[in-house]
């Protein structure tokens, strides 16, 4: 996980808003340890926020990992809430569902290995949030899929607009219309839909940097 804010800024979030949840921290640790790419804390505290503001109470990831974003979100949820968490490694999954039994909200998961697209076609909404992680050549393909699954007022939110992936250099490139790779590319094709109707969209740099787009038909 590498940050868009500064270290010094990314401290100051920190020390002012530390993960008091020992399981959630234990996942960031955990993420750290394996060098696996998670949200992170402070965009994964924003994730939940996103969920209370909203009322969610459906939510679909496309990419769900260990489960890292998904506890962030599943904490937010009512207890009949229900979360798709979707990752193509079983292994992942089934590290997803020992620290989601942990936090307590393994019950409103969903834990689907395969294609996660497929998961999604397999599955019906309406969902409040769709959150995209996946493979970066196939986010507009999630954006698309998902708006006919959307409730009224809900958000599809992508990670690593900003960085990761592609470097803030390779995204800056790509979002002048000149993408030095196919991640980069699908990126901003994500990014330059998600600012078109029926979606209203502010990118958020927390984490890797979050697209944010309210769906509003
Ligand atoms: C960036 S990680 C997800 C991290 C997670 N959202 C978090 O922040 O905790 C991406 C994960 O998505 C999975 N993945 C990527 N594309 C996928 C797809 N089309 N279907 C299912 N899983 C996918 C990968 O196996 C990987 O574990």
């Amino acid at each position: 996980m590498s940050d868009v804010l500064t270290d010094a800024a990314a401290a100051a979030v920190r020390a002012g808003n530390p993960d008091t949840d020992p399981v959630l921290a234990e996942m960031t640790e955990y993420g750290h340890d394996e060098h696996f790419p998670i949200v992170g804390p402070d965009a994964g505290r924003f994730l939940r926020l996103l969920a209370r503001l909203v009322g969610a109470e459906r939510v679909f990831e496309f990419g769900s990992g260990f489960g890292y974003s998904a506890a962030w979100f599943a904490d937010a949820l009512p207890a009949d809430g229900e979360l798709v968490l979707t990752d193509f490694d079983p292994e992942n999954l089934e590290k997803a569902r020992e620290f989601l039994e942990r936090t307590g909200d393994a019950e409103k998961c969903a834990f689907e290995a395969g294609d996660a697209f497929e998961t999604f076609d397999a599955h019906d909404g309406p969902y409040d949030i769709v959150f995209v992680d996946c493979q970066k050549t196939r986010y507009a393909d999630a954006l698309d899929r998902a708006v006919p699954e959307l409730r009224d007022g809900g958000l599809v939110v992508a990670d690593n607009v900003l960085d990761g992936p592609a470097s803030p250099a390779e995204l800056r490139d790509a979002f002048g219309g000149n993408p030095p790779s196919d991640t980069a590319a699908g990126i901003a094709k994500y990014v330059e839909k998600a600012g078109e109707e029926p979606f209203e969209t502010a990118i958020v740099p927390l984490g890797e940097g979050l697209a944010v787009s309210r769906y509003s038909p």
